[in-house]
């Protein structure tokens, strides 16, 4: 039992600072999950971060590609994405919009900037679905910067996209993995906490500024851009450096499941992998 009303925060398992790479038609990004240096934190696949003014670096955009077997989260701090799938879903997501879309048995689609200059920044995470909705039919949820709910207290502002913080709901139903996604703007030296199930993958991804957050050796100082992976526990905690900071807190249930990944399908054996590119060819998205 704990006199502190604060539970032990998760230390961090690793600081990473991500892959400079380009997916798309050239698009430049940083990947803080899915590549050499993070491999995927299950149930998370891939984690990019993109943030350029300079339009040569994202404005060939993703045209038409499939996906099958996952979902996307695309989180806009930034910037217009156009968004268009063959199914005829399709809309812009602008600055602090979110897209999450269940790509399920299949989607082909494409992501292209609705703009010519000017700042694009923002996420786009993949979520694996377990195998029993990997081939469900193709969902989406998608949120205004308007109707996304804010807990502020204690110098944390914080957007509350799935989860609940204070009493604040977020609107994504995102039960297949039980996942919450915040988005943390804090005053300097304020500190952030967030109980989480213990079970939980978690980690904070540091966008803006320098924060400390519990390590193995004590606390550790991070900058920008880092993705802080943390060891199961029941909170996750971080603590805004003298310039403030701006970071993603994401956690989701691990599935525990084998994954099958070929380029734009995940699915749980190599044969569901060959079977999704015979599908594509064959016109069945
Ligand atoms: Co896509």
């Amino acid at each position: 039992m704990s006199l502190s009303t604060h539970p032990t925060p998760r230390r961090a398992i690793s600081i990473t600072h991500g892959e400079a790479t380009s997916d798309g038609d050239g698009v430049k990004m940083t990947r803080l999950i899915g590549s050499r240096a993070q491999q995927p934190v299950d149930p998370f696949l891939m984690l990019d971060f993109f943030g350029s003014d300079s339009a040569s670096d994202y404005i060939g955009g993703f045209p038409d590609h499939p996906h099958r077997g996952f979902e996307t989260v695309t989180y806009m701090l930034a910037g217009r994405m156009r968004h268009f799938d063959n199914h005829g879903h399709e809309g812009v997501i602008e600055a602090g919009d979110v897209q999450w879309m269940t790509a399920g048995r299949g989607v082909i689609h494409s992501e292209m900037p609705e703009q010519q200059s000017g700042l694009m920044r923002g996420f786009q995470l993949w979520i694996n679905l377990p195998a029993a909705q990997k081939m469900q039919p193709p969902d989406y949820q998608e949120y205004k910067a308007a109707t996304l709910p804010v807990d502020e207290r204690d110098g944390a502002k914080v957007k509350v996209i799935a989860g609940v913080r204070g009493g604040v709901v977020g609107p994504v139903r995102a039960a297949h993995v039980d996942a919450r996604y915040f988005d943390i703007e804090l005053s300097p030296g304020a500190y952030f906490e967030q109980k989480l199930p213990e079970d939980h993958a978690a980690f904070f991804a540091l966008y803006e500024g320098d924060a400390e957050v519990a390590a193995e050796n004590g606390p550790q100082n991070v900058k920008a851009l880092s993705l802080i992976t943390l060891r199961p526990g029941e909170a996750a905690g971080l603590t805004a450096g003298a310039a403030g900071a701006r970071a993603l807190l994401i956690s989701g249930r691990p599935l525990r499941e084998p994954v099958a990944w070929g380029g734009p399908f995940v699915m749980n054996t190599r044969e569901e992998v060959l079977q999704a590119f015979e599908d594509y060819r064959q016109g069945r998205f």
